[in-house]
């Protein structure tokens, strides 16, 4: 038997004041797409925004349903609308946040799991790191070099194609 460990390392702010202008800009996106939100139903909105390597930017936001599991997290919103409007683009960077009118969120959310794999499958496919921040509205930022700190156990293709 071996017992490993693993180590992920990200990088924490106070505020999005302390990030460099790239960044910091991609935050105040993601809170602008916070305004599209569909979220009658849980009432919490979530926003984001993705910085292609072509300078480009596209914005994401949740989409609920009646039929409750319908709906789509607003990161998969994000991707998916990548995917199929720019399939060869290289995405650098990420960005979420979250608010609601029920109560104050004081820490960065944090994607789901199911967003996760997508965001692995996506770096998976372009070769190359995606950034991921998290944007707290309150202050803390956290932020990481890759997917792969996130979910260093993501599904991986090698286990279908063998
Ligand atoms: N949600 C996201 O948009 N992203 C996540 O990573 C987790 C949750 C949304 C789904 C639902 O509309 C609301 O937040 C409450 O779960």
């Amino acid at each position: 038997m071996n017992s490993i460990n693993l180590n992920i390392s990200f990088e924490q702010y106070e505020s999005i004041t302390e990030l460099k202008l790239v960044d910091r800009t991609l935050c105040e996106l993601a809170e602008q797409a916070l305004k599209t939100s569909y979220s009658p139903y849980s009432k919490f909105r979530v926003g984001t925004a993705i910085r292609l390597a072509s300078g480009e930017t596209v914005l994401g936001s949740n989409q609920e349903n009646l039929a409750y599991p319908s709906g789509l997290c607003a990161e998969r919103v994000a991707l998916f609308t990548i995917g199929a409007t720019y399939p060869n683009a290289v995405i650098e960077s990420m960005a979420i946040t979250a608010q609601t009118d029920n109560f104050e969120i004081l820490k960065p959310i944090t994607s789901c799991g199911g967003c996760l794999q997508v965001m692995a499958e996506f770096e998976r496919k372009q070769n190359a790191p995606i950034e991921v921040i998290f944007y707290c509205l309150n202050g803390e930022v956290l932020k990481v070099s890759s997917v792969k700190s996130l979910l260093p156990f993501a599904f991986v293709e090698d286990r279908l194609e063998r």
